[in-house]
């Protein structure tokens, strides 16, 4: 087991700068997960962790030694990719006890770690098949396997369930999270799926253009969004966000005047934004509130029916759509006027450069409930 610290680390093919001086502390035993939009430099900052790439310029160490020039085979890491790259030739046995055999480990030493991995991932009946005989979850988890048995100090993931359908990525997320739990390794795992992210992570780091825009726990992020990129990246469906301009700060904090309709007081601090500038408002889909007294209104665009709870698309006017989830049994239709309800408590604001105002009791438990993370979509 060890830490994974980086310290200005940057990467550039060429003329490209992909990645530009990221500085991470990751502990040992921790689960980090890697979020960001396509291309933003999650496989990269991967692939210079495993030393798969050269880091251009600043230091990685693993476990208290720098890296930058340790082969990959020495590092004490293993990685698992999207596709599972398993030797088609070879049994499921020989695939994960290979690596093994490379490092001249003896038969009965290779025999009971592919023997204890295979147990730990279920594939057991499966050690004499070739991965062409497998489904996608079977050979995933055979990828899976052929990591666990090096016995890594840290474990990397880049997107290793995304070809994997909706039941299965369920099933090896769980197999993923007991693994951490049994082996209390270090894991680095890339994801677009805001529940992998949600649900593994000890901590997310969100990462954008070769940036990293925000390191916290899921719940962190969640409610306490350092911008407006990560407020509008955390969360499914996107936090709703509204042009809108101060029109008093107060003790009780930052009143601000809603487009063709009332204010709102949030309870954050200006932090030297005045009256008359304009701010971003921002609230997520489940603390809006169709009521009949609302601060808004406005008409419902059109109804997403998921079962358990509805998506409403309400256009409140000036060119502004709010999305808002409703409980299932709630009735609406397309072309309804409806009055909406936002809680101060439950918006953020963001200042023009995009950084979040801070709230005036950090100390206070978030007021909004835990996202329902069952229905997100992937
Ligand atoms: N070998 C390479 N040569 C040149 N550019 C590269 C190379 N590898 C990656 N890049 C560029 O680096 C940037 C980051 O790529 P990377 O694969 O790390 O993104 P990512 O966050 O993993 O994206 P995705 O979510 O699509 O997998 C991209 O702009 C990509 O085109
Ligand atoms: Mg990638």
């Amino acid at each position: 087991m060890a830490d994974v610290v980086l310290k200005n680390v940057r990467k550039s093919f060429g003329k490209a700068h992909v990645i530009h001086g990221v500085d991470l502390a990751i502990k040992d035993g921790e689960f980090i997960v890697f979020v960001g939009p396509s291309g933003c430099g999650k496989s990269t900052l991967l692939r210079l962790i495993a030393g798969l790439e050269d880091i251009s310029s600043g230091d990685l160490f693993i476990g208290n030694e720098r890296v930058n020039d340790l082969a990959p085979a020495k590092r004490g890491i293993a990685m698992v990719f999207q596709s599972y790259a398993l030797y088609p030739h070879m049994s499921v046995y020989d695939n994960m006890a290979f690596g093994l055999e490379l490092a001249k480990s003896s038969k009965t030493t290779i025999d009971a770690k592919v023997r204890e991995a295979a147990r730990m991932l279920q594939i057991e009946n499966l050690l004499d098949r070739k991965p062409r005989q497998l489904s996608g979850g079977q050979r995933q988890r055979v990828a899976i396997g052929r990591a666990i048995v090096r016995d890594p100090k840290v474990f990397l993931f880049d997107e290793p369930l995304s070809n994997l359908d909706a039941a299965l990525r369920v099933q090896t997320r769980i197999e993923i999270a007991k693994l951490h739990n049994d082996t209390r390794a270090t894991m680095i795992y890339v994801t677009h799926d805001q529940v992998e992210a949600m649900t593994l992570a000890d901590r997310i780091v969100v990462l954008n253009g070769g940036r990293i825009e925000q390191v916290g726990t899921p719940l962190e992020l969640y409610h306490r969004p350092a911008n407006l990129f990560v407020a509008g990246f955390i969360g499914s469906p996107q936090m709703n966000f509204i042009a809108c301009k101060v029109s008093h700060i107060g003790s009780d904090g930052v009143q601000v005047q809603l487009p063709n309709a009332g204010t709102i007081t949030v309870p954050t601090s200006a932090d030297g934004v005045r009256v008359g500038e304009a701010v971003t408002l921002g609230i997520r889909p489940d603390h809006v509130k169709a009521s009949p007294q609302g601060t808004l209104t406005g008409r419902i665009e059109l109804v997403e029916e998921l079962g358990e709870n509805h998506l409403l698309y309400v256009d409140v006017g000036q060119g502004q759509r709010l999305t808002i989830r409703e409980p299932g049994d709630a009735h609406h239709e397309a072309g309804q006027q409806v009055s909406l309800s936002l809680a101060g408590e439950s918006c953020h604001l963001f200042r023009e450069s995009g950084e979040a105002l801070p709230f005036l009791s950090e100390g206070r438990t978030p007021a909004p409930p835990s996202p329902d993370l069952s229905s997100r979509a992937a």
